[in-house]
């Protein structure tokens, strides 16, 4: 059995721009519409979790019956790829039964590998390397926030990592300038090596000067999935990074807050910048769906 061309979203760099902005339109229609679409209907999408989710899973799950679509959620450690079974045989069999997929693990390539094999559409729900699917409904708030992106100015302040790249990777191709504040050592230059995944975004260490200009100011955990053993070490090194009222004040007079959640009030955000009037934090949660329904109808074209 041969690879195939499938279309996948594993990173975002499989879009143009022009596919992205119709995709960020599009996810905006579905949000004033949400039953508006039948995309999906008589499609079964399975969702395999390695890795545990809240906001995605239930975006997806809900997204695709909104569609009218159905889903199947299945945790890795469930499936006999924990036992031994070949991805490249679990791409195979899911190819069969499903019309779909898509996966959280933390090794890039294993899903790089399921989609090698897979004849179905793979999409990334999270990989430790890549969180496109949170990058898409980042810009759809962006978008719904001002209307439209090419020239916004976006500052990630803290870790350098999967949701940092991904933000980089398709604020470039919706022309949003992206500044990413992180400490030695937690930089992307520092975690890629010499090419880092993150084309035109500026990889700076002053958080303060990050912000300058900035219409929104955006940070993440400081230990993601997998990080947990040098969680103490960590939060010592990030503290600098807090996104509090202070630096919000920093940015453009405009700007607004933005975290992809799970948050932890107190380490990268305050409480007072977490619901504060400044957030639109929880919007960016529900654009999750909105954005993702507008990917789903992309990936799988009637
Ligand atoms: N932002 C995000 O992906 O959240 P979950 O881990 O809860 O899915
Ligand atoms: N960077 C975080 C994102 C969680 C949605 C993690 O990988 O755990």
């Amino acid at each position: 059995m041969t690879e195939t061309d499938a279309r996948h979203f594993l990173t975002g760099r499989e879009l143009t721009s022009e596919v992205l902005s119709a995709l960020l339109e599009r996810g905006l229609e579905l949000k004033s519409a949400p039953r508006s679409s039948s995309a999906l209907e008589g499609a079964i999408v399975a969702l395999l979790f390695e890795r545990p989710s809240t906001r995605t899973r239930l975006s997806f799950e809900a997204g695709i019956v909104e569609l009218g679509g159905s889903s199947v959620t299945l945790r890795a450690e469930e499936l006999q790829l924990s036992r031994g079974e070949s991805v490249r045989d679990t791409a195979l069999v899911l190819s069969r039964q499903v019309q779909a997929v898509g996966v959280r693990t933390g090794e890039h390539d294993v899903l790089e590998e399921l989609a090698r094999w897979a004849s179905i559409p793979v999409f990334n729900m999270l990989t430790a390397l890549h969180h496109p699917c949170q990058a898409l409904a980042d810009l759809l708030t962006l978008r719904e926030t001002f209307g439209s992106l090419p020239g916004l100015r976006v500052a990630y302040v803290g870790d350098g990592n999967n949701v940092a790249r991904s933000l980089a990777i398709l604020g470039e191709l919706a022309g949003v300038e992206v500044v990413i504040a992180s400490p030695p050592g937690y930089s992307l230059a520092d975690i890629d090596g010499p090419a880092p995944e993150t084309g035109t975004a500026e990889l700076v260490a002053d958080p303060r000067e990050a912000v300058a200009g900035a219409q929104a100011v955006y940070t993440d955990v400081w230990v993601s999935m997998g990080d947990e053993q040098t969680a103490a070490q960590r939060r010592r090194d990030l503290a600098p990074y807090r996104v509090d009222e202070d630096l919000l004040a920093a940015a453009s007079a405009d700007a607004i807050a933005l975290h992809c959640l799970p948050a932890h009030p107190g380490e990268e955000i305050t409480t007072e910048v977490l619901y504060g009037p400044r957030q639109r934090i929880w919007d960016q949660a529900e654009n999750r769906r909105h954005a993702q329904k507008a990917l789903l109808e992309h990936l799988l074209p009637s």
